[in-house]
């Protein structure tokens, strides 16, 4: 991911400092002040947070254990959803029933659909990462990861987040996708986390976007009245400033992978006539099974993580659970965790099922509602396909901040994203070129050194 930049990591007087060299050609920031170099914030490196939590009770004991540590912390947020909305009602002219069915069962009303062809799981994504992006005011070449977490990507490969990548102009990220159904966005937390923890990166772009309408099965009233496309986005970046993400849990039961399936398309049954005719590429879902699944996980790994950063339910602020059914959250989070219904954001009644949107769009709105303070304990918990489940505890460190309304950021960043698709199509047409006039790959000049008996150089060490 940082092999192509000439950045290491040294530590300094014992601190994890970053020193920098060559940026000017990765496009980073100079002057030793960017976000990697140590004289950012006067504080090792890290992202300038103006941190608003409670001091803790001794501020000098707790800045001096402190200020080596690593935190991974939430700094820009966004969504994105489609325009075009459908409603139960317009449901009951597609499939066998009712507005008060699905109410009933489920607590969803409506839900965005991409009805653009144009729209896409990608598109949906790099409207919500240019959002956070906006909200963080960090520029896209700062970023040295991009995870994309989604149960209907754009392609078998390559990945969406790539597609991301290029469409926003994260030169120096590395970029992959993360199947683990709904709960993928709290598996590619736990990854983001876990790269800015060990030292490998220092902004990650976390991704959950959706397109499920284009593999559920429209005359499936089982499954076609549940989901909805969307997309959410967080930057996650390394800190001193404690708290963040603080604690993670994960699960999987692969016992049950064909409880919550999409059978076609993969390896083990290649799309054919046969897989499409019998519309095995579309979602199949054990409705009842996953149900009992999810309340009993939702509950457990809740607990589990919040024993694990050493809280306790009454600690919690905010519950941001996976929208996937009202009665799940009722059963596991309000009625098994006592936690009261306040503390627990719900919009799936507007969104349905995003799988691994759900979590970054309620946790945007849960900011844009002020349900999100400095000082606040969150969770995030989901369960999808896989079987899988996660959650994580977090310590919200950062002001809300908005996306920055400035005129000359504004045009700035219109332009960074102008120069990133003019970039991307000066690529594209290099390898055109290439294509109509092939050069014999075994024929590339070897480069000879001036002094053919001078000794090979000692490899750079790279992080
Ligand atoms: N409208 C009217 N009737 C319906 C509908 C519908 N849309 N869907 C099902 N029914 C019928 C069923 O056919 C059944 O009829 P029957 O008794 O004549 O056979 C009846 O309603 C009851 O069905 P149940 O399965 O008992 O309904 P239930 O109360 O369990 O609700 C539901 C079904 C909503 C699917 C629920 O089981 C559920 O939410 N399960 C979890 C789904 C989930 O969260 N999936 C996560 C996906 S995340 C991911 O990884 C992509």
């Amino acid at each position: 991911m940082t092999e192509h930049r000439d950045t290491k990591i040294e530590y300094v007087n014992g601190q994890n400092g970053h020193e920098q060299n060559g940026h000017e050609q990765n496009g980073h920031e100079q002057n030793g002040q960017g976000p990697h170099g140590k004289g950012t914030n006067g504080q090792n490196g890290y992202h300038k947070i103006a941190a608003e939590a409670p001091a803790p009770a001794d501020p000098a004991a707790a800045n001096a254990a402190d200020e080596n540590k690593r935190y991974a912390q939430i700094i820009g947020w966004g969504y994105h959803v489609p325009a075009k909305i459908i409603t139960n009602k317009d449901l009951e002219q597609i499939v066998d029933t009712t507005d008060e069915w699905i109410r009933s069962r489920t607590g969803i009303e409506e839900r965005h659909v991409a009805a653009d062809p144009q729209e896409t799981t990608a598109t949906l994504g790099i409207a919500a990462a240019r959002k956070a992006l906006a909200v963080a005011d960090v520029h896209p070449s700062k970023i040295d990861l991009v995870i994309c977490a989604t149960s209907s990507p754009e392609h078998i490969f390559p990945a969406t987040a790539s597609i991301i990548q290029d469409a926003i102009g994260a030169t120096n990220a590395g970029a992959f996708d993360l199947s683990a159904a709904c709960s993928g966005f709290v598996y590619a937390l736990s990854m983001a986390r876990g790269h800015i923890l060990a030292g490998d990166a220092e902004y990650v772009l976390v991704i959950g976007a959706e397109t499920l309408s284009r593999i559920v099965d429209w005359t499936d009233r089982n499954t076609c009245v549940l989901f909805g496309d969307g997309a959410g986005a967080v930057l996650v970046a390394a800190s001193n400033v404690p708290g963040g993400i603080m604690a993670v849990e994960l699960g999987s039961d692969g016992s049950g992978a064909d409880l919550l399936t999409v059978p076609a398309g993969g390896s083990a049954h290649p799309a054919s006539l046969e897989t499409v005719g019998s519309g095995s590429h579309y979602i199949k879902m054990d409705g009842k099974a996953v149900f009992r699944f999810a309340t009993r996980v939702m509950a457990q790994a809740t607990t589990r993580v919040l024993a694990r950063s050493g809280l306790t339910i009454d600690d919690v602020d905010l519950i941001v659970p996976h929208q996937a059914n009202i009665r799940i959250i009722q059963n596991s989070v309000l009625n098994q965790l006592k936690i009261p219904q306040d503390k627990v954001w719900i919009n799936l009644q507007r969104y349905g099922n995003t799988s691994t949107a759900s979590i970054p769009i309620a946790l945007c709105e849960a900011i844009e509602a002020g349900k999100v303070q400095p000082g606040n304990n969150l969770v995030f918990v989901g369960f999808g396909g896989g079987l899988t489940w996660g959650a994580c505890a977090i310590k919200w460190s950062v002001p809300i901040g908005k996306e920055s309304a400035s005129w000359w950021k504004n045009y700035r960043r219109q332009a960074t994203y102008q120069a990133a698709a003019a970039r991307s199509m000066w690529k594209r047409a290099v390898r055109w070129v290439y294509e109509v006039w092939p050069a014999d790959p075994e024929n590339v000049p070897v480069h000879q050194p001036e002094n053919p008996a001078a000794p090979a150089p000692e490899p750079t060490k790279q992080n």
